[in-house]
């Protein structure tokens, strides 16, 4: 029995379009995500990584092959329980943090586990301290997202992410609208998350100096995975 993976995709190919105009964004991706590790998914732009990860994260269907996350297999699933399923086991970190702009940073990090009609139970309340601790956001709970600083805010779209305890953070270039001091912050806590909380985080970059505070570097040119590497400690 090797690791525990946290996910997998097997022959995953993806086309958009039809005939003459048809891009074919993914054309053959075997991929495995142990949990608990930190993968960066690097390559140039339009090599597919994007789509690589709205597959994996059940948020697109491939075109062919197979995707698992915590051992459950999403193509067997239906629209509604696919919908149920990614809600109880998948974070998402845009690149624009695409925080409520009405809403506080706490009520931003409860709204996904409100919406799944979750209780705040006391083993949830522990985590949300536990997290926002971790995140540094004890201090900025009451602030709209206007009134953050951009790293702060993707630290409170992260701590969104974190919250319902995922299998799997995906984060899609989750730096790239920040400056290198919040990138620095916002990378930290993404690995902090995976040493203190246990958590498996996939991201997205193009920035080998990102890369760096992963533990696994997966390399994607025109669909298709060129290189995988573990990350130099
Ligand atoms: N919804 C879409 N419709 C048509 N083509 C798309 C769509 N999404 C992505 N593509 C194409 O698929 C390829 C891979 O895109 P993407 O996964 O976004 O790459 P990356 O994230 O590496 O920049 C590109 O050629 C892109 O133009
Ligand atoms: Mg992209």
């Amino acid at each position: 029995m090797t690791s525990q993976l946290a996910a997998s995709a097997r022959g995953l190919t993806k086309s958009f379009g039809r005939g003459d105009t048809v891009v074919h964004a993914l054309r053959g991706v075997d991929l495995d995500l142990p949990a608990g590790r930190f993968t960066a998914i690097m390559g140039p732009s339009g090599s597919g990584k994007s789509t690589l990860m709205h597959c994996l994260a059940g948020l697109d269907q491939p075109t062919s092959g197979s995707v698992h996350v915590a051992g459950q297999a999403l193509e067997s699933l239906g629209d509604d329980a696919l919908t149920r399923f990614r809600r109880d086991n998948v974070g998402f970190v845009f690149q624009a943090f695409n925080l409520l702009p009405m809403l506080t940073a706490e009520q931003n990090i409860w709204l996904p586990t409100e919406l799944a009609g979750r209780d705040r139970d006391p083993a949830l309340q522990r985590r949300f301290v536990a997290i926002v601790e971790t995140l540094g956001l004890a201090q900025r709970l009451g602030h709209r997202p206007a009134e953050l600083s951009g790293g702060q805010q993707q630290r409170v779209a992260i701590a969104r992410a974190l919250l319902a305890g995922p299998a799997i953070v995906f984060a899609d270039e989750p730096t790239g609208n920040l400056d290198s001091t919040s990138s620095a912050e916002v990378l930290s806590l993404l690995r902090q998350s995976v040493r203190e909380l246990g958590q498996t985080v996939v991201m997205v970059t193009h920035e080998i100096e990102a890369a760096r505070y992963a533990d696994d570097i997966v390399v994607l040119a025109d669909g298709r995975i060129t290189e995988r590497r573990e990350v130099a400690a």
